[in-house]
């Protein structure tokens, strides 16, 4: 694996079409900078369009030739997933790289317009049924790659408890919860990549996390700003490993990405490991199943 891999080592992706969820701000802003610098058109898609006209400019502003538009998406309504990809099919023929980026993080018990637990249903059901409504899109492109971002948060659950996914007998603690869905992107990324192979495609499906990245200086107490600004990498630094998993030649299938550092929290982009919940396939299968079930999207059976 490349060492100190950054994003002038991004090879050309000029004629190559992706969509980045999440990309007003944080990590995917950093992500679409990164593609757009090496050719990419770029599909912002996002849940505030006002907010992504600033993005862009700023995108623009940094690499004067990218091509990046915006398209509303709001992971935490089945609906708007649903019109996204009726728009997306309207307009493009394929898709080369699907980066699921968006992410609840830590917040308040609350549920999505479908009434799924909010990491639950924004972070793990919103990239799968995203994923299943863009897939003839991404097996239609050579090659393409699905991205799926996890998170060291997988490590400090115990199981993605299947039996209550929606917090309904267990006490609700927002890291419990957003460590499940970023346990669930792992098993989904592992699923979908098995699938994907035994379906005979050439699409891949890699997943990554950015270890601990100053997206947001601004939030939490004292103790946890200090913390950030002592510990956590850039945020242009944290979406490398995101990069590496979406361009870098070498990477398989089933890979898992993240900082190459002390304990993962920073470094540049190496191949990581997960705990034994993450590579459990009986899991998956079921909450492949189930994911099909809630969202009413299904793909690769
Ligand atoms: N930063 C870290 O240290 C860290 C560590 C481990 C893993 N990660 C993972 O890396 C990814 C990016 O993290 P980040 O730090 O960049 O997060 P962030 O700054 O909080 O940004 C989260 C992004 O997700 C979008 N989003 C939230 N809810 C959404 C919804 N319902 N529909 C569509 N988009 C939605 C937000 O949109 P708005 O702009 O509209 O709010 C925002 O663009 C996440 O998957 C996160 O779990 C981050």
């Amino acid at each position: 694996m490349a060492r100190k891999w950054a994003i002038q080592d991004i090879p050309s992706q000029k004629g190559k079409l992706a969509v980045v969820t999440g990309a007003n701000r944080g990590l995917g802003l950093e992500i679409v900078k990164g593609l757009a610098s090496a050719g990419a058109h770029i599909v912002m898609a996002v849940r505030d369009r006002a907010k992504a006209a600033a993005a862009i400019a700023t995108v623009v502003r940094e690499f004067p030739s990218a091509e990046v538009e915006a398209m509303t998406l709001d992971q935490a309504d089945i609906a708007s997933i649903r019109s996204f990809s009726e728009e997306f099919h309207k307009r493009f023929n394929h898709l080369d790289l699907l980066i699921n980026n968006a992410s609840a993080i830590l917040v308040h018990q609350s549920k999505t317009q479908d009434g799924f637990e909010k990491h639950f249903g924004v972070n793990h059901l919103g990239s799968f049924a995203l994923t299943g409504l863009l897939l003839d899109k991404l097996t239609s492109a050579k090659g393409a790659r699905i991205v799926n971002t996890s998170s060291t948060a997988h490590r400090l659950v115990k199981s993605i408890d299947l039996d209550d996914l929606q917090f309904q007998h267990t006490a609700y603690k927002p890291m419990e919860a957003y460590g499940r869905s970023k346990l669930a992107a792992l098993l989904f990324n592992a699923e979908l990549d098995r699938r994907l192979r035994k379906a005979g495609f050439d699409t891949k499906a890699v997943a990554a996390h950015p270890g601990y990245s100053n997206t947001n200086p601004d939030k939490g107490g004292v103790l946890m700003r200090v913390a950030t600004s002592i510990f956590a990498q850039p945020a242009a630094m944290g979406a490398l490993p995101q990069l590496y998993a979406a361009t870098a030649p070498g990477v398989s299938g089933g890979d898992y990405i993240g900082p190459g550092g002390i304990a993962e929290m920073r470094g540049y982009p190496a191949k990581v490991g997960c705990t034994l919940q993450a590579k459990d396939q009986t899991v998956a299968a079921r909450l492949w199943a189930i994911s099909e079930s809630l969202t009413g999207v299904s793909f690769l059976d």
